[in-house]
């Protein structure tokens, strides 16, 4: 793990500061230690996959009531991995939303339940801006500004980050999200759930060009996106067929280069639009290689870097939610708010554009 300190030029007024941050938005329980001195000191992921795997989709409920048998042993187990006590902690950070309510809900309980006891602030971290800072984890991290290419099972954004808080929407998906495409199509080749990583698996044996899907609103002049056609597209070349296992894979493939093109192209045009010359690519989808290979490829050529969280903070982790926490506490109003307030509330549905500020 890269161990990062962060921020690496320090406003005048910013101290040091040890945060655990928590998150149970959804499927995954993901805690970690931040420190903003030294960097990510330990974290650890628990993913419920295969608990849902057999219903195939996220059961809310299960979630919920599996983040609560996990989330306190993985707190122990990050804290000892990080070596530090209960008692040396600043700072406690948690996802707020958006995400599953009762979910999100053990999260903010236990991490406002530990910060009263410990007499520390707790704060609430919106999910995205997690996804979004991720990156400044990573062993090349990027420097504010850039472009930021948020890809995962519920969002699809191109945004332009000038620090936290200070966002602007580029272009969003009109429809399904990017990752939200890859599993409903993973499933409609009986991939299973979560599809995502199985399609893209599938799709390194999958022969180029052999089925030929749409390039949606590839030729739109904005940075918006729609990929519910896309997946209607495949299903009405698998429909009534059998497939060979090579023939699963071409279609895995024509889809994940289908998708891979468009984001490409309007990342690309992002770049391009507001002349800043680094993309940073989060959440789950940004763990696609052959996704990672052709930016690479369209940076080189058009002269943008382009950085991406270690895989395994590109899926939800709590590490994104702790370096978020520390970032934001990093302003002394917002510290002492966080600590006077006790009272705290999950939000499921939460608008990304209600944090910016002027
Ligand atoms: O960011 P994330 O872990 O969770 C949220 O949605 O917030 O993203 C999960 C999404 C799922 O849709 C999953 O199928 C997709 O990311 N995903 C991938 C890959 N790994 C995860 N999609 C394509 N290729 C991958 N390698
Ligand atoms: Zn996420």
């Amino acid at each position: 793990m890269a161990l990062r300190a962060y921020p690496a030029r320090a406003p005048a007024d910013w101290c040091p500061m040890l945060v655990l941050g928590i998150e149970t938005s959804c499927d995954e329980t993901g805690v970690a230690l931040y420190d903003s001195a030294r960097g990510l000191l330990a974290h650890a992921v628990y993913s419920q996959v295969t608990m849902h795997a057999e219903y195939g989709g996220v059961v809310p409920e299960l979630a919920s009531r599996d983040h609560v048998r996990r989330l306190l042993p993985l707190v122990r187990d990050v804290l000892a991995r990080g070596g530090a006590r209960l008692e040396a902690l600043d700072a406690v950070a948690y996802t707020e939303g958006p995400g599953l309510a009762g979910a999100l809900l053990v999260g903010a309980s236990v991490a406002e339940a530990l910060a009263l006891a410990l007499g520390i602030p707790a704060i609430g971290i919106h999910h995205l801006e997690g996804h979004l800072v991720s990156p400044l984890l990573s062993r090349d991290a990027p420097r504010f500004p850039f472009v930021a290419l948020l890809v995962s099972g519920g969002h699809t954004q191109l945004m332009e980050v000038h620090g936290i808080g200070r966002y602007a929407l580029l272009g969003e998906t009109l429809d399904d999200a990017a990752g939200e495409a890859f599993d409903k199509t993973a499933q409609l080749l009986g991939l299973g759930y979560p599809g995502g990583p199985a399609l893209a698996m599938l799709a390194e044996r999958g022969r180029a060009g052999r089925f030929v899907l749409p390039r949606p609103m590839l030729a739109s002049g904005d940075l918006d996106f729609s990929f519910s056609g896309l997946k209607t597209a495949v299903m009405t070349q698998v429909r009534g067929k059998v497939l060979a296992e090579q023939d699963r894979a071409d279609v895995a493939r024509a889809f994940q280069d289908a998708v891979v093109d468009v984001l490409v192209a309007k990342s690309t045009a992002a770049i391009e639009r507001t002349g800043l010359n680094q993309l940073v690519v989060a959440g789950g989808v940004g763990a696609n290689r052959e996704l990672r290979g052709a930016l690479d490829k369209a940076g080189e050529r058009a002269g943008f870097r382009v950085v991406y969280p270690e895989l395994e903070l590109c899926t939800d982790n709590g590490a994104m939610i702790a370096l978020a926490g520390a970032l934001r506490l990093g302003d002394q109003a917002m510290h002492a708010r966080a600590t006077a307030n006790r009272s705290f509330t999950v939000r499921p549905r939460w608008d990304l554009a209600t944090l910016v500020q002027p």
